[in-house]
């Protein structure tokens, strides 16, 4: 499907463009960046194309997936947030929150207001009625902002580099909390 564009105050989640794979290359080069995705392992230059092609064919796939974020403000590509298929033999095969930005972009609330309008579009245009979310245990500024946006702490899951924090935030929660 064709990728919506969605906006917020500072923000615009857009489709991929080419000219982001620069961009995109540095974010997968970062070690820290890195540091809590899959098992930590970075990626040369080579391997942004692949992960761009990814992301546009999970749209085509399931009708969501990862937008490129762009601040209004700051054209070029801050970094991404969306949607991915969560496949760990759930029967209905809730979306999962994910994202990503690059480091000069942290501590701004981007990632937050990011997800916040995608969710809203994800209960808006989807047909499920929960989220899912998972992070590494010890990625504590992913797990502070999943609780801004009002998911709960639901155990553990195995992930593809061992035992992951499990959250989820059901259509009912999101908009109850207002943020929806
Ligand atoms: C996790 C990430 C997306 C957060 O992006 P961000 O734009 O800085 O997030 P926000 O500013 O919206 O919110 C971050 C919150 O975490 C808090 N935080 C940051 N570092 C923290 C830490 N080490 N421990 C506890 N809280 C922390 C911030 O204070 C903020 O909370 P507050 O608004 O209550 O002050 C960003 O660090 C990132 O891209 N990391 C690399 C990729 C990644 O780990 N993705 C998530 C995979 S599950």
């Amino acid at each position: 499907m064709a990728i919506p564009t969605l906006t917020t105050d500072r923000l615009i989640l857009r489709p991929w463009r080419d000219s982001d794979l620069d961009a995109l290359a540095a974010y997968e080069a970062d070690r820290v960046a890195m540091q809590y995705i899959g098992d930590g392992s970075v990626y040369g230059p080579e391997h942004a194309a692949a992960t761009m092609a990814g992301y546009r064919a999970e749209w085509e796939r399931c009708g969501h997936g990862r937008w490129a974020v762009e601040l209004s403000a700051s054209p070029g590509l801050a970094g991404s947030c969306g949607f991915v298929r969560w496949h760990q033999g759930q029967p209905d095969e809730r979306p999962e929150l994910a994202y990503g930005y690059r480091r000069e972009h942290w501590g701004n609330g981007i990632a937050t207001e990011a997800a916040r309008v995608a969710l809203e579009w994800a209960f808006g245009s989807l047909s499920f009625d929960e989220v899912v979310a998972l992070t590494h245990p010890e990625n504590a500024a992913s797990q502070r902002v999943l609780a801004k946006l009002g998911f709960v702490a639901a155990g553990t899951a195995e992930g593809r580099a061992g035992t992951m924090s499990f959250f989820t935030l059901s259509r009912a929660c999101f908009e109850e909390s207002g943020l929806g």
